[in-house]
């Protein structure tokens, strides 16, 4: 089924925070995961999860780090999870399973941005295809059978980046021609691709799944761009503050709480979707990525189908 990219009017927008979309919710009971989630966007949204009732997991690659930014988020707990790695997303997601809890929300929000070329593990995979895709791909399909048949959702941060690159099919690694803006402009292409099609496999499993553009956030994302070129880049004004249509990383966080508790998002009709600004996104109707919206090669379930069967060669996996 083609999801309907069109908004549906919920009442939320590019101005609302994780806090606003949460009240009224209450969550007690709940399992959340969410991977960097103790930083920029993610760090916000552990913290409205949590203040909301949740108990919210956050595997993390830095895990002293996070332990000491998460101290003080009653219900936040940490453990050690590197996503370029499968072997620890492995041995990570043995030892939650262990634990026997049920994920009613699983968030693939870590990421890195414009990394100066690196290769990961023993095939040197492209680092922003294999972290921020393969990663979490490895992670969902580990996870997947604490996933629950009720209702379980799988929020997947991907970007209006996307609009700089689809799916390099002849070259996914970069083995010629690297790009740091275009491997992960590829990666976010492959976030949406892949929550579409998760979600296309739900009638069988009742897992809902969605891809989130959370809109432009100064967050230690972008650590690999000097300071000094963020003005050129349109990211701040002169005098360094953010741009105008920059949001918070609480309103970053926003869109991301929304997909993973909005009723509107039950209906079977809307899964797969890729939202932003609290709602579902509409076609993109230019290359403004402040705008931003959907580019067709993100929302083709042709090329999510392939990806997917592609990403389960490389990783091995096929748990759905
Ligand atoms: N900020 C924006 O304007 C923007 C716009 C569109 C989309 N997004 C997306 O939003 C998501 C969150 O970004 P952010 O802005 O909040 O960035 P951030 O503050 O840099 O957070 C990213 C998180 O991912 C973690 N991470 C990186 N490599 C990892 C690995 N190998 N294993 C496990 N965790 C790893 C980081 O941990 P360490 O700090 O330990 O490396 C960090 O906690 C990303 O997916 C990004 O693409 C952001």
């Amino acid at each position: 089924m083609t999801t309907k990219q069109q908004k549906i009017g919920t009442g939320f927008g590019a101005h609302s925070t994780a806090d606003d979309v949460l009240a009224g919710i209450d969550l007690t009971g709940t399992t959340a995961l969410i991977t960097g989630g103790y930083s920029g966007i993610g760090l916000e949204t552990t913290r409205a999860l949590a203040h909301a009732g949740a108990q919210v997991v956050v595997p993390a690659r830095r895990p002293s780090l996070a332990a000491t930014v998460l101290r003080g988020i009653p219900g936040a707990e940490t453990h050690a999870l590197d996503l370029a790695d499968l072997e620890s997303i492995r041995s990570f997601s043995e030892r939650f399973l262990e634990t026997g809890r049920t994920l009613d929300l699983l968030i693939n929000n870590a990421g890195v941005m414009a990394w100066p070329e690196t290769r990961v593990g023993p095939d040197g995979w492209e680092a922003h295809f294999a972290l921020n895709h393969l990663g979490h791909f490895a992670l969902t399909h580990r996870l997947r059978p604490a996933l629950s048949p009720n209702g379980s959702r799988v929020v997947t941060v991907a970007s209006s980046g996307h609009f700089l690159s689809e799916i390099r099919w002849d070259d996914l690694h970069f083995r010629t021609g690297y790009d740091r803006w275009l491997a992960y402009a590829q990666s976010k292409t492959a976030n949406a691709l892949f929550a579409l099609h998760l979600d296309s496999l739900g009638p069988d499993n009742g897992i809902r799944s969605f891809a989130v553009h959370p809109g432009s956030i100064l967050t230690p994302l972008q650590r690999h761009i000097p300071r000094e070129d963020w003005h050129a880049q349109g990211w701040t004004t002169e005098d360094g503050s953010p741009a105008a249509g920059f949001k918070t990383p609480q309103q970053g966080a926003a869109t991301t709480v929304w997909a993973a508790t909005s009723p509107l998002l039950d209906n079977a009709r809307r899964g797969g979707a890729y939202c932003q600004d609290c709602d579902l996104a509409e076609p993109a109707t230019s290359d403004d990525m402040l705008v931003g919206g959907t580019k067709p090669w993100a929302t083709n379930p042709a090329a999510a189908a392939r990806l997917w069967e592609l990403s389960s060669e490389l990783t091995g996996l096929n748990t759905f």
